[in-house]
């Protein structure tokens, strides 16, 4: 089985000392919950806490990744991070988040470049991919999800350190999670048969998460599928508690 992984996306939110504080609670938090040493918990604070994140949870098993990066090493791009300003700040980082996608014109091939200069700096990249509301309507949810998973790892050969979301855009910030069954349904089906098309039997070694109004209640069940080895949580990885009640879910469930 793959390894467990439960990352939060803090998004943008939390101030520098709001983001130490909460990586704090959940260094303190997770060392007290039990189950949770089998869980790799992964914080993903904005770019400007990330060094006060590494940090506070240095020491511990909690691990720390940014939310995205450009695929340049240097250069005239302003505003934009490249993949050796965050080796040493982290060991992950997001990428081809639904967000960045909609919002900021990523495309399948921009996320490809960022996967593989990711894995070049020596990060796990975190592909997401998700399909929107009116492509699962049109029945077209497994083949838009085999298209960004084939496109975002072309060029890839290595899976080691590669981990894959599964994020039904409908699903994020709206408290409307995707039913277990239909998470497994693409997780276990259009990701992973795209997965080990690519990399045969190293595919069985990639964690695939579920994210999308994951919480502590339902956390679990997602988690019961074969296929599914842990979340990418959004809302509740705000509070630690919460995102700590997703761990010991997870952890739970893998018994
Ligand atoms: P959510 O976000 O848990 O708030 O739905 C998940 C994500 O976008 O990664």
């Amino acid at each position: 089985m793959p390894d467990l992984v439960v990352a939060g996306n803090w998004k943008m939110n939390t101030t520098v000392s709001e983001a130490a504080a909460l990586a704090a609670a959940v260094r303190d938090g997770a060392a007290a919950a039990p189950g949770v040493e089998n869980v790799e918990l992964v914080l993903c604070p904005p770019f400007v806490s990330l060094a006060a994140v590494s940090d506070a949870v240095k020491g511990s098993a909690v691990k720390v990744g940014a939310q995205n990066m450009h695929f340049q090493e240097s250069g005239a791009f302003t505003g934009e991070v490249s993949p050796g300003m965050l080796r040493g700040l982290c060991d992950y980082v997001i990428l081809g988040h639904s967000e960045r996608r909609q919002l900021f014109g990523e495309t399948d091939e921009s996320v490809n470049n960022k996967v593989k200069a990711a894995q070049a700096a020596g990060l796990k990249p975190i592909l997401c991919v998700g399909e929107s509301l009116e492509q699962r309507e049109q029945g077209k949810a497994s083949d838009v999800i085999s298209g960004q998973v084939r496109a975002g790892l072309e060029g890839v050969n290595d899976a080691s350190g590669l981990i894959v979301a599964y994020e039904p855009v409908w699903a994020i910030g709206t408290g409307q999670a995707a039913t277990p069954e239909t998470a497994a349904e693409i997780m276990g089906g259009a990701i992973f048969e795209t997965l080990r098309s690519l990399f045969s039997a190293a595919a069985d070694n990639v964690p695939l998460l579920y994210g999308g109004s994951m919480n502590g209640g339902n956390a679990g069940e997602f988690a019961a599928q074969d296929c599914i080895h842990g979340g990418l949580v959004g809302g509740a990885a705000l509070h630690a508690d919460q995102f700590l009640q997703v761990a010991a879910a997870v952890a739970a469930a893998k018994v």
